[in-house]
C-alpha cells in the first residue's frame, strides 16, 4: 500500500516554468517551482509533464529553499523536442520527487559523469563540498561544448581538495576519449572511499568493472523507461529490481546481482528484451 506521503507526491502538479537556460545546442536547462521536489536530495527524480504530449522522468539538477527546481534537458525525441520549445511563463506538470538518493559522504571521493549524467552529480557536490577529504570530478562529453556545468562546478570546488578532469571525444577539451579512459589510472593513483556515477549504461558498467577489479564501493544511477514512477506498472524492471521505486541510485552489491543484463540489454514500452 502507498503511503501518505507517496500519495501526495504523486499527485501532479501545475507549475509555470519561471527561467530557461541554453547549456549547449541540445541541452536546456528549465527552472520552475514545486514544493515537494524542492525538498529532493541528489539523485532522485521528478515526472515532468507535457501538456498534451507526454511524461518523462527527470534528474532533479537542484532544489532551492526558495521552493525553486531545476532540471536539464537533453532534446533527443518528441516530448524533449517539445519542452525546449516552451517559454518563460508556460505551464507544465510535475510529480515527484521519487526513487533514492546519493550518500552524502565525507571521505576521498570520485565522481564519473557523462553527457546530463554530470547533472545530479553536480547537485551532490554542491552537498558533499565542505565534508569531502577529497574530491575528483571526472566528466566526459562528445565535444568542449557538451560538457555541462564545467565552470560552476569550477567555482564551486574548493581547489585545494579538489579537481575536475575533462575528458571530450574529439579531443576539444581536456584527455581525447571516453571518460572511463583515464578512469583505470585515477583509480589506481589516488585512493578513494566511494566513487558516484551517473551517465550512458555502458560508461557506468566500465565504472562498475573496474571499482569491483579495485574493491571500491560503487553508487551508480540508472535509467530505464518509467511510466508510473511509484513501482507499479514494471516498465522500470533490472534484475528483481523496479529503479523507480528501488533506485535510480544503486550500489555496487545490487549490480553484481543483475551484472548479466547491465549494460547490456533493457526492456522496451511493449516489454520486449532489446539490447542496451
Ligand atoms: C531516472 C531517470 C532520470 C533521467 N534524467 C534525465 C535528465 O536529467 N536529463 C535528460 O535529458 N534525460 C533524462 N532521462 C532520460 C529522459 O527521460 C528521456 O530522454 C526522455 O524520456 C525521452 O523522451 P522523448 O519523448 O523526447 O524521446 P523518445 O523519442 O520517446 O525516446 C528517445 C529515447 O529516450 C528514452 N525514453 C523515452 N521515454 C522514456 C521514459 N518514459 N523513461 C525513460 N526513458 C525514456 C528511450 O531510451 C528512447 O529510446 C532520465 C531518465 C530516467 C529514467
Ligand atoms: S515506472 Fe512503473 S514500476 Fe517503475
Amino acid at each position: 500500500m502507498l503511503s501518505a506521503y507517496r500519495i501526495a507526491i504523486n499527485k501532479l502538479r501545475t507549475t509555470q516554468i519561471l527561467d530557461v537556460k541554453n547549456e549547449s545546442l541540445t541541452v536546456k536547462t528549465f527552472t520552475f517551482k514545486d514544493r515537494e521536489c524542492a525538498k529532493a536530495k541528489p539523485g532522485q527524480f521528478l515526472m515532468l509533464w507535457i501538456p498534451g504530449v507526454d511524461e518523462i522522468p527527470l534528474s532533479i539538477l537542484d532544489a532551492g529553499k526558495d521552493g525553486s527546481v531545476s532540471v536539464v534537458v537533453k532534446k533527443v525525441g518528441e516530448a524533449t523536442g517539445e519542452l525546449h520549445e516552451k517559454k518563460i511563463g508556460e505551464t507544465i506538470g510535475v510529480r515527484g520527487p521519487f526513487g533514492n538518493s546519493f550518500s552524502v559522504n565525507a571521505g576521498r571521493i570520485l565522481m564519473v559523469g557523462g553527457g546530463t549524467g554530470i547533472a545530479p552529480l553536480f547537485f551532490l557536490t554542491k552537498r558533499l563540498r565542505r565534508l569531502a577529504k577529497r574530491l575528483v570530478f571526472v566528466m566526459g562529453a562528445r565535444t568542449k561544448d557538451e560538457l555541462l556545468f564545467k565552470n560552476e562546478l569550477e567555482s564551486t570546488i574548493d581547489e585545494r581538495h579538489a579537481e575536475i578532469a575533462a575528458v571530450t571525444e574529439d579531443g576539444t577539451c581536456g584527455v581525447t576519449g571516453l571518460c572511463t579512459e583515464p578512469l583505470e589510472t585515477i583509480l589506481k593513483s589516488d585512493e578513494f572511499d566511494i566513487v558516484y556515477a551517473c551517465g550512458p549504461e555502458p560508461m557506468i558498467r566500465r565504472t562498475f568493472e573496474m571499482t569491483e577489479k579495485q574493491g571500491i564501493r560503487l553508487e551508480a544511477s540508472l535509467e530505464r523507461l518509467m511510466r508510473c514512477a511509484i513501482g507499479l506498472c514494471g516498465s522500470c524492471i533490472v534484475g528483481r529490481h523496479r529503479v523507480c521505486r528501488d533506485g535510480p541510485i544503486f550500489i555496487s552489491e545490487q549490480i553484481r546481482e543483475f551484472k548479466d543484463e547491465f549494460g547490456i540489454s533493457k526492456r522496451d514500452f511493449d516489454g520486449k528484451t532489446i539490447p542496451v
